[in-house]
């Protein structure tokens, strides 16, 4: 076969998935907007558009907490090129690193006795109607932040799009500890204001750094919320969507990476 043709069969089996690179609809703040790589953000989609990938790859060198980046996660345990039958891997990582969902019992000793693992989270939480929201850039999510954006009543999810993303901080193998998320006053907001029990965040960490166990309990204390952390939102238009998430059902575990796609 020639080159060519063998160039244009992988072309158009690959069709179907084929990563469309898109213009920003964001609000990216003026100071990153320069940093933005094109090349490196591309929007996910399949379908024409109708399905959009807001799950980071598993790369080595997604920041990753407690290490050096994430590292390899899959590992051959059996080779062809040894004599196997097949190719076999085994898969080792960080529950906590990439786009992962915590558990009640991630920072909640009774929650965790009670048995609230990863497993047990409600699929019917993580699957339904979601608002994409655009933080204003110059803010953490702190209680005046939640309270400005004038989130309706009855919207149960909400994914909140930030500076992380104008950062590109998840394309930056070591912990920045600026990442913007909730403080603790924020937190509480939420949940004395408003119907939302998943919150999507765009960084490893739904609270920022200087309230990062008390914003989390706020969160956490509360078990019928889900906190989504590390989504891909670059590309994606504000907006009302239905989302898909799946945890794997990891018994006992505190957390899960989480595959997360947004539908028009
Ligand atoms: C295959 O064999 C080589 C050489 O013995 C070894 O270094 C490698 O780890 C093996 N790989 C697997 C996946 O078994
Ligand atoms: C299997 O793994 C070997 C490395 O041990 C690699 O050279 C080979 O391309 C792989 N084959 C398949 C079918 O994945
Ligand atoms: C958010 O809070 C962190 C500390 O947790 C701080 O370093 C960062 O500058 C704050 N970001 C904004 C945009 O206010």
């Amino acid at each position: 076969m020639s080159p060519l043709l063998l160039m244009l069969l992988i072309g158009l089996t690959m069709a179907p998935g084929v990563h469309v690179a898109r213009g920003s609809d964001s609000a990216t703040h003026p100071a990153y907007a320069a940093a933005v790589d094109a090349a490196e953000v591309r929007l996910e989609e399949y379908g024409d558009g109708r399905i959009v990938d807001i799950t980071h790859a598993y790369r080595p060198d997604l920041p990753a907490p407690g290490r050096d980046g994430l590292g390899p996660v899959t590992q051959l345990t059996e080779s062809m090129a040894n004599g196997s039958i097949n190719n076999v891997s085994e898969l080792r990582m960080v529950v906590h690193a990439g786009t992962h969902v915590d558990a009640p019992g991630h920072m909640v000793q009774e929650h965790f006795e009670a048995g609230l693992d990863v497993n047990k989270l409600d699929l019917d939480v993580l699957n339904g109607p979601a608002l994409l929201i655009d933080v204003p850039r110059d803010t953490n999510l702190t209680a005046q932040a939640m309270e400005s954006l004038k989130i309706p009543q009855g919207i149960r999810r909400v994914l909140f799009r930030t500076l992380n993303t104008d950062r590109k901080l998840m394309w930056t193998k070591v912990i920045d500890t600026s990442f913007v998320g909730f403080t603790e006053d924020g937190a509480q907001w939420l949940v004395d204001n408003t119907d939302i029990k998943l919150i999507g965040v765009d960084y490893l960490s739904v609270a920022a750094f200087d309230h990062l166990i008390s914003a989390h309990l706020v969160f956490l204390n509360s078990p019928g919320i889900i906190p989504i952390e590390g989504l891909k939102l670059d590309h994606v238009k504000a907006g009302l969507y239905t989302l898909h998430c799946l945890p794997l059902r990891l018994l006992g575990c505190d957390g899960s990476p989480i595959r997360c796609i947004l539908i028009k």
